[in-house]
């Protein structure tokens, strides 16, 4: 069936309606989820996952530089880099779904700078240690996400950038806040999304927080609502640096 850009769309609502599901392995889910929406998964996510341009701004990356994003999917945010990316030594992108990293080998295929790799962000090991590594909506999908993170630091060269966008929650403790936090949960559990205030606490207790940027924007189709979200980079201590 050749799809418009409506029937597409349709779909990948129909598919994040039905949400993650349960059983089998965490790559098996991730697989069943995004298979069905691969190849028009950008189309949507341009209208959901807000803060990926920023954050690629804000690393900055030197020339020559080792540049990682674990939970890469499609590989859409390295464009984002766009002709810097021509001084970077190489971007290695990451992830554990097979119809995602089907799009990203597709999309860079003819960039050589460009690896795509299949492997968990909890285990994965480059070859040469990073000067930039990043996840952009990927850590509240990882169950296993504190790992995660210390697999990330661990690739960084000391004085690196950690740098994430993701979902987060309100910060404030009054009863709207409260609801609200409740509701955002159970809203992107559903998906296999986890949100939890101790993501950004995380972060800042293991790197040096050079920007917190913390925030709301706006849902495709549902009006009136504000998803918070937040943009952090860090930077991974020096050998030496103490308090951390
Ligand atoms: C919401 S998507 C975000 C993809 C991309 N970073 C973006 O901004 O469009 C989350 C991604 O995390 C990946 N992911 C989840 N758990 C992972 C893990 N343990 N190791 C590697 N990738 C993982 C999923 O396969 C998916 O591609």
């Amino acid at each position: 069936m050749v799809k418009t850009p409506l029937t597409a769309e349709l779909r990948t609502l129909w598919q994040m309606a039905r949400g993650a599901g349960r059983g089998a392995s965490h790559a098996e889910r991730l697989e069943r989820f995004y298979r069905p929406q691969a190849r028009h998964y950008d189309r949507f996510r341009e209208k959901l996952l807000h803060g990926r341009r920023e954050l690629v701004q804000l690393l900055d990356p030197p020339e020559g530089a080792v540049v990682i994003e674990l939970g890469a999917g499609t590989g859409r945010n390295a464009e984002y880099f766009g002709e810097r990316l021509l001084d970077f030594h190489h971007v290695e992108l990451v992830d554990l779904c097979p119809s995602l990293l089907g799009e990203a080998r597709r999309r860079w295929a003819l960039q050589p700078r460009v690896r795509v790799i299949e492997a968990d962000a909890v285990t994965y090991r480059p070859q040469q240690p990073a000067d930039c590594v990043y996840l952009s909506y990927a850590l509240t999908m990882m169950p296993a996400w504190r790992a995660a993170l210390d697999n990330a630091l661990a690739m960084l060269k000391p004085g690196g950038l950690l740098g994430i966008v993701d979902f987060g929650l309100p910060r404030g403790d009054c009863v709207a806040d409260r609801c609200a936090c409740a509701f955002w949960r159970r809203w992107f559990a559903h998906d296999g999304v986890h949100l939890d205030r101790a993501h950004v606490d995380t972060l800042q207790q293991l790197t040096e927080t050079r920007v917190l940027h913390e925030s709301t924007a706006a849902l495709p189709y549902l009006p009136g609502l504000r998803v918070p979200y937040y943009i952090h980079v860090g930077r991974k201590p020096l050998a030496g640096d103490s308090g951390r």
